[in-house]
């Protein structure tokens, strides 16, 4: 039985739309909380989700500085990188061994490391005639988009499709399938 939810850190760049679902399966749950959003960027969309959300942010003024990010991270439980650019110094890796997860908009391990992200990843999908394409949440490691691979959520790749209509639809798929995986990441936690 959990006395506490399990505090989760969330890492963002970008937009946040996987920040907000998060914030939207959470926010009532008695398994785990999000307690804190970091940003790399001041200008980020995300940042704007949190406060709405009502949830403690920083911007990080330097994202490589390992004491920075552990003393922003603080007391989380649980760390999530949605729509992070940013390598995760080794330190804190080690620290969050097996607590920090990251969502990627393919199926890895293929179309993931250093430099694909965004509609690259989506690119790179479409030129190699792939049938299928998908959601993966997987461990962080010392590399992009390396570490082991929790789940997958697979959507198809359909005649026609640009780079906008397929990350529309994995987008989809990383909305449902990151809440599913934090709470059940949250539960083995505790
Ligand atoms: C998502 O596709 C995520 O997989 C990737 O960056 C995008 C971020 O979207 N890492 P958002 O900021 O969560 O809307």
């Amino acid at each position: 039985m959990i006395d506490q939810p399990v505090r989760v850190a969330v890492l963002v760049s970008g937009g946040g739309t996987n920040l907000q679902s998060l914030l939207d399966a959470l926010h009532d749950s008695p398994i785990a909380r999000v307690t804190r959003v970091l940003s790399n960027r001041p200008d980020a969309g995300a940042l704007e989700r949190a406060r709405r959300a009502g949830v403690p942010t920083t911007v990080l003024r330097d994202p490589g500085d390992p004491a920075e990010l552990q003393a922003a991270l603080g007391d989380a439980q649980l760390v999530v990188l949605a729509g992070y650019l940013k390598l995760v110094h080794a330190s804190i890796v080690a620290r969050f061994r097996g607590r920090m997860i990251n969502i990627h908009p393919a199926l890895l391990p293929e179309f993931g490391g250093p430099g694909m992200y965004g509609h690259r990843v989506h690119e790179a999908v479409l030129a190699s005639g792939a049938t299928e394409s998908g959601a993966t949440v997987h461990f962080v490691d010392e590399e992009f988009d390396r570490g082991a691979i929790i789940a997958q959520e697979k959507v198809p790749v359909e005649p026609g499709d640009t780079p906008d209509t397929l990350a529309a639809r994995v987008l989809k798929a990383e909305h449902r399938l990151l809440p599913k995986v934090v709470l059940d990441l949250a539960r083995r936690i505790v």
